[in-house]
């Protein structure tokens, strides 16, 4: 796990946004890209942060035409702009997600791929880009998302009302600090493949 100027620099700005002192290990992002089962399809990554996740979805053989990805910190979606040329990046709020596919002519994604700190979101935030995530996604579309928290990243109870169920699907050792990759679907999609 290396510690990269440029991560640290944006946790500088804005701590709580970045949500961690180190980017995502490797073990880690291999274990998120590992989960995402069409490559073909549109797949969304959000707050992409330094790319450790970004390469190894392209590593799993996502269409690079068929990958979004959106960084809310202008000078890190600069980077990755200039490390990944041939990806769309956006400097956007995944809370305004629905229209950034909407501006960029997409329809809905199968997966969307998450190194959001959720659980440092204040609760209004948290919900209105929970919706945003599950408003984006096809009917049986999944939100792979990953916490450093022995909780869900998404309690329960909020999981419950907007309709879809997390599983544990990962922990990864491998990571500082060591983290765990939920996988989340509609209850509805969860019911027709039982
Ligand atoms: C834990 S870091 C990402 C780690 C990333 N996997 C890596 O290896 O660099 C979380 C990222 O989410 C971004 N972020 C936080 N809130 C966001 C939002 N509402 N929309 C888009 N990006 C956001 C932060 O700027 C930060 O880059």
């Amino acid at each position: 796990m290396k510690a990269k100027p440029d991560f640290i620099s944006a946790w500088m700005r804005n701590p709580r946004q970045v949500g961690a002192l180190f980017p995502s290990s490797d073990c880690l992002a291999q274990a998120m890209a590992a989960q995402v089962n069409s490559l073909n399809g549109l797949t969304i990554e959000l707050g992409a942060g330094t790319g450790a996740v970004t390469s190894a979805l392209l590593d799993r053989g996502i269409n690079p035409k068929r990958l979004l990805v959106v960084e809310k910190d202008q000078i890190l979606a600069d980077r990755l702009t200039s490390q990944f040329p041939s990806l769309s990046i956006l400097a956007g709020d995944a809370s305004r997600l629905q229209q950034l596919l909407k501006q960029n002519e997409l329809g809905l994604a199968e997966n969307v791929v998450s190194s959001l700190p959720l659980l440092n979101m204040r609760i209004h935030t948290r919900i209105r880009v929970l919706t945003a995530i599950f408003n984006s996604l096809s009917h049986d579309g999944k939100l792979i998302q990953y916490t450093y928290s022995p909780a869900a990243p998404i309690p329960k109870q909020l999981a419950r009302s907007m309709g879809v169920h997390g599983f544990r699907i990962d922990r990864i050792l491998w990571n500082f600090p060591p983290a765990h990759v939920w996988v989340y679907r509609r209850f509805r999609t969860l019911l027709n493949d039982a």
